[in-house]
């Protein structure tokens, strides 16, 4: 199964595509995660997205469709995968339907996690992320075990640069203005799953599940 799951900063993707993946036994891919990643290791593409970051801009579509590329060409994808934070804009997702068809896969489905924008910036700001392996928790909804260490693999957890209220409200506002958009580009499609994220993280995923016939 070939799967994008879109929605606003902080709607749940990240958290329900590690244990969807898991579930449907595909490849996890976030955008943001890799950049995190290269930012971690100095690399030269990790410094370029770095800026745009931090300040909550999206980096340039050809950076992003161009790691996409690579990444999706590599063998564990072949099993399917499940793609969280891209595409961002039309321009990437253009870029998406050809790499797609080039390589003859198809895409069955794109699930879009809703969630009030009103909600968004609390679950961003007590957001908490395991510098080993980016699970997400929250200090309130999400709890770890022990505090302060990741429940899968013991790392220490730690704030996003990116999780504070000025940086969040521009995430937002350009969500709104460039990635929205994509909505109505996969509805036209017929590929679009509606879930509702304003829910709790095990009754999200059963929606999310029965909308794939699972
Ligand atoms: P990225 O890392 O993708 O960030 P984002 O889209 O802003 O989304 P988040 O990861 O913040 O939210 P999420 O939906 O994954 O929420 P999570 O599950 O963690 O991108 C970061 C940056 O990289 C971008 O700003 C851009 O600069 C760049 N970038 C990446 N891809 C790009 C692209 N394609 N083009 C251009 N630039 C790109 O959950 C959030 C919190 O809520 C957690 O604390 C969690 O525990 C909690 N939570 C989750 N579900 C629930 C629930 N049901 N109820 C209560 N709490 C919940
Ligand atoms: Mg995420
Ligand atoms: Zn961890």
């Amino acid at each position: 199964m070939n799967l994008l799951i879109m929605g606003p900063p902080g709607a749940g993707k990240g958290t329900q595509a590690e244990t969807l993946a898991q579930e449907l036994q595909i490849t996890n891919i976030s955008t943001g995660d890799m950049f995190r990643e290269a930012i971690r290791q100095g690399t030269e593409m990790g410094k370029k997205a770095k800026e745009y970051m931090e300040m909550g801009e999206l980096v340039p579509d050809s950076v992003v469709v161009g790691i996409t590329r690579e990444r999706l060409s590599q063998p564990d994808c072949a099993r399917g995968f499940l793609l969280d934070g891209f595409p961002r804009t039309v321009v990437q997702a253009e870029a998406l339907e050809d790499m797609l068809e080039t390589m003859g896969i198809v895409l069955d489905g794109v699930i879009n996690i809703a969630v009030p924008r009103e909600k968004l910036l609390e679950r961003l700001t007590g957001r908490r992320i395991c510098r080993n392996c980016g699970a997400s928790y929250h200090l309130r909804y999400n709890k770890p075990e022990v505090e302060n260490k990741c429940d899968a693999c013991g790392g220490e957890l730690y704030q996003r640069s990116d999780d504070n209220e000025v940086v969040v409200n521009n995430r937002l506002d350009i969500y709104e203005s460039k990635t929205e958009p994509l909505i109505d580009y996969y509805a036209s499609r017929s590929l679009l799953k509606n879930i509702n994220g304003d829910q709790d993280i095990e009754k999200v995923l059963a929606d999310i599940l029965a909308s794939l016939g699972k």
